[in-house]
């Protein structure tokens, strides 16, 4: 059962037709567009032009990080700088071999074949996938059991790209395939700043510096989320002031919809109100804790954590999540001697 009450203004299945065309809009087309991630980035760029002289595909190439950093937008910029087709499929949408066979034998020599969420594809087409990203070839098996035979396809040479929130659940011979692998960071305030500014001109939207700076400020680290609370921070602008967006409208309208100072929403402080309030601070099973703000268990594991580790509120440890010092803080509580990061701090120990 879903409880609309903590539905999160972050998660990402909340998208709706409309913010999907214009989170399109708001995408950048090239390299150069791209704000922030320096470092993947040059290696990128430089992945492209090699293939690019060399009249190659490149290398394949995985990105990995939390929802909206990024991942489907660098997907997109790789094909159009290798100017190329993409085509587009993801791992839960492929649930037999066959599917992916389908896929893998239409493609076109220099296609980029852009797999998300490719950490939920099933083992069979996982192995199909090896052998394609390595050799080329897919072993269309016809018939059953003895009498079964396989016959080779040869497919004409591509570039996979794959994009995964979960690198850690992808089998190690999968991840040895990839030639370039990227993972995707959070984004620094100023960093977030530039991409609300850059929105805004997109959007035909009038901000101020401190309105864009206090978006970027509450935007968790994440574009997706910038450029989302910059279309509620318009709406309130709108609506409730001259359309101008400066601090205090933004400020306003981002406590109406319960973005706090720090960025954290409704999911995040729901999770460490329960791992405080109800749990003494942890250690608890990150099960038990999607079970107590009525979440996915994937959704608490995706969406909230990395942002709370990151930020120092909540730690990972062998036995559970444990509530830091700072997440006692941040809820107006005291916190117990033992809360990592005050005197008493045990030893941190990561999964
Ligand atoms: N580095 C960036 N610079 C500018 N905008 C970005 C950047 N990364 C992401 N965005 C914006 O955030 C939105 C979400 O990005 P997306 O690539 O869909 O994330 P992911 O696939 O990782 O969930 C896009 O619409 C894009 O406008
Ligand atoms: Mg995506």
């Amino acid at each position: 059962m879903e409880d609309a009450h903590l539905r999160s203004l972050t998660a990402v299945e909340a998208v709706d037709g409309d913010e999907r065309a214009v989170e399109a809009a708001l995408r950048p087309r090239s390299l150069d567009e791209v704000v922030g991630q320096q470092r993947v980035r040059d290696q990128l760029g430089l992945v492209l032009e090699a293939a690019r002289q060399r009249g190659r595909a490149p290398d394949h190439v995985l990105l990995s990080g939390p929802p909206g950093l990024g991942k489907t937008t660098l997907a997109m910029i790789i094909a159009a700088e290798m100017t190329t087709p993409l085509r587009l499929t993801s791992g839960p949408a492929i649930t037999h071999a066959g599917d992916l066979a389908a896929i893998l034998s239409g493609l076109n020599e220099g296609d980029v074949l852009f797999v998300d969420e490719i950490h939920r594809m099933s083992r069979p087409a996982e192995e199909m996938l090896y052998l394609a990203m390595e050799d080329f070839r897919v072993d269309v098996v016809i018939g059953k059991g003895p009498g079964a035979t396989a016959i080779p396809i040869e497919i004409p040479p591509f570039t996979l790209v794959g994009a995964t929130t979960r690198a850690g659940l992808l089998p190690g011979p999968l991840r040895d395939r990839f030639g370039f692998t990227a993972h995707l960071e959070f984004y620094e305030a100023h960093e977030l700043d530039e991409i609300v500014q850059r929105s805004a001109r997109l959007l035909d939207v009038e901000v101020r510096a401190d309105g864009t700076s206090e978006i970027a400020s509450r935007s968790r680290g994440t574009p997706r989320i910038a450029n989302r609370l910059l279309r509620r921070v318009r709406d309130y602008a709108q609506v409730r002031a001259d359309g101008v967006v400066t601090r205090t409208v933004a400020r306003d309208a981002l406590d109406l919809y319960e973005v706090d100072a720090s960025g954290l929403d409704r999911l995040d402080r729901a999770v460490l109100d329960v791992l405080c309030r109800r749990f003494g601070g942890g250690p608890v099973g990150v099960s038990t804790l999607a079970v107590a703000v009525g979440e996915e268990r994937e959704t608490v594991e995706e969406v909230a954590e990395p942002f709370l580790v990151r930020r120092g509120l909540l730690a990972r440890t062998p036995r559970g999540r444990v509530a830091t010092a700072a997440a006692w803080q941040h809820l107006g509580l005291a916190a117990p001697a033992a809360a990592p990061g005050t005197s008493a701090d045990p030893a941190l120990f990561d999964e």
